[in-house]
């Protein structure tokens, strides 16, 4: 397998290095104090073509293949985790969810939007008892002919209020079980839909998380994506590939905290020398950077099996597990390398271990993925 990046791929990975560097990392640490969300950041990333990075230009999108948006995901990630994780739901779930499975008319309604950035997205799987068991939904869409009633409530949604568009997975008939579960798009401002409260989190503090609640909200049939019946297994192909994208932002997050911990163990002296040249220190970054580039393999090889047609549920999952893993367990050792500065905020690395344990949670849980893994290694 070659993972030699094209001079495409360089440049875009290079564009994204001095985007994050020159308008995420100005206000990063009060942004996340201030759970803030990066309104400005997120309008630029629109215009650089961040939001809609694997979309048919045909759409809005850039057209490029999913290796060189997990470059892109790994280098903002590297600065701010919060700016990534917008963008990465945008992306994965959202656009590629209606680009896939929508329809023409969807498409052309709003996936142009969504790609070009003018409006965000979000994807609202999540309940307060159907987190990690997704078929348990209790939010309905009862069928009323030429449209759905939508009432229930969604939990932890990424892009809650700032998204205009929602993807919305709900229960139309309990009987059929999963086979009765629909995927349905809701807009902003629909009659009975209603924003809760913001949630206070321990990272990615920068990105709005709410609860959403459906009361009676009136749902086009039109605005259902694929057959009736279909919405399950249209959140479980979503999250396949959204896998990827977190795999890369854990990635990120991970590679940013060893770069800060590197050239921070070059400077700082102790015992009379830089703490660099102590091998305490120096087996650390050893360890570091090995499983940086063991993660950086398996998220490139996930992003491949997709761009090449391949199936990539397991790719994707081993990805997100061991990226993730290593993401919370570098993010330790730079808060280490850096002592007592490491736990002060304007080091960054304290910012860095919060946002990594996200990535042990969302878009599957590191026990999920193993289940997916097992799943997929035990069937044959
Ligand atoms: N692609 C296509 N079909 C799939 C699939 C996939 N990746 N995974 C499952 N299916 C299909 C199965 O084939 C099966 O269909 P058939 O009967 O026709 O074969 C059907 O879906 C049911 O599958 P399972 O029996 O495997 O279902 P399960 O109840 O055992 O659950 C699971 C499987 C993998 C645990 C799933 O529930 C899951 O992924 N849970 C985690 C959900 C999750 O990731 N939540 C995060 C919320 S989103 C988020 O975090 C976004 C954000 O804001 C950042």
């Amino acid at each position: 397998m070659n993972f030699t990046l094209t001079e495409e791929q360089e440049m875009i990975k290079q564009a994204a290095r001095d985007f994050a560097h020159s308008e995420l990392l100005p206000g990063v640490i009060e942004r996340d104090e201030t759970q803030q969300f990066p309104s400005e950041q997120v309008k630029k990333m629109g215009e650089l073509g961040f939001m809609g990075m694997m979309v048919d230009p045909e759409y809005g999108g850039s057209g490029l293949d999913t290796l060189s948006y997990v470059l892109t995901m790994e280098e903002l990630s590297k600065i701010d985790a919060s700016s990534s994780v917008i963008m990465s739901v945008n992306n994965s779930l959202v656009c590629w969810g209606v680009e896939t499975f929508g329809s023409k008319q969807q498409k052309e309604k709003y996936l142009k939007k969504l790609a070009s950035g003018e409006i965000i997205g979000a994807f609202c799987l999540s309940e307060p008892e159907a987190g990690s068991d997704a078929t348990s939904q209790k939010t309905t869409a009862i069928d009323k002919g030429d449209h759905y009633v939508l009432n229930g409530t969604k939990n932890w949604i990424t892009n809650g209020n700032s998204a205009s568009v929602y993807l919305v997975i709900a229960q139309t008939n309990i009987e059929k079980g999963y086979k009765g579960i629909n995927a349905l798009i809701i807009e902003k401002g629909m009659p009975g839909f209603e924003i809760g409260p913001k949630e206070n989190k321990l990272g990615i503090r920068g990105s709005d998380t709410h609860s959403l609640i459906f009361n009676d909200v009136i749902v086009p049939k039109e605005n259902r994506i694929g057959d009736d019946g279909f919405g399950f297994k249209f959140a479980m192909k979503t999250l396949a590939g959204g896998r990827i994208g977190i795999a890369a932002q854990a990635l990120g997050i991970a590679a940013g905290a060893y770069e800060l911990a590197k050239k921070y163990s070059k400077e700082r002296r102790a015992f009379g020398k830089e703490i660099a040249n102590h091998q305490a220190i120096a087996f650390k970054l050893a360890d570091m950077h090995t499983q940086i580039q063991a993660a950086r393999l398996l998220v490139y090889k996930a992003a491949t099996d997709k761009d090449m047609g391949n199936d990539y549920d397991l790719s994707g999952a081993m990805a997100k597990l061991y990226a993730s893993q290593v993401a919370m367990e570098t993010t330790v050792e730079a808060v280490q390398i850096f002592g007592g500065n490491g736990f002060v905020k304007e080091y960054h690395v304290e910012r860095m271990m919060r946002d990594a344990k996200i990535t042990q949670i969302y878009e599957g849980t590191s026990e999920i993925q193993k289940m997916v893994i097992s799943r997929s290694i035990l069937k044959n």
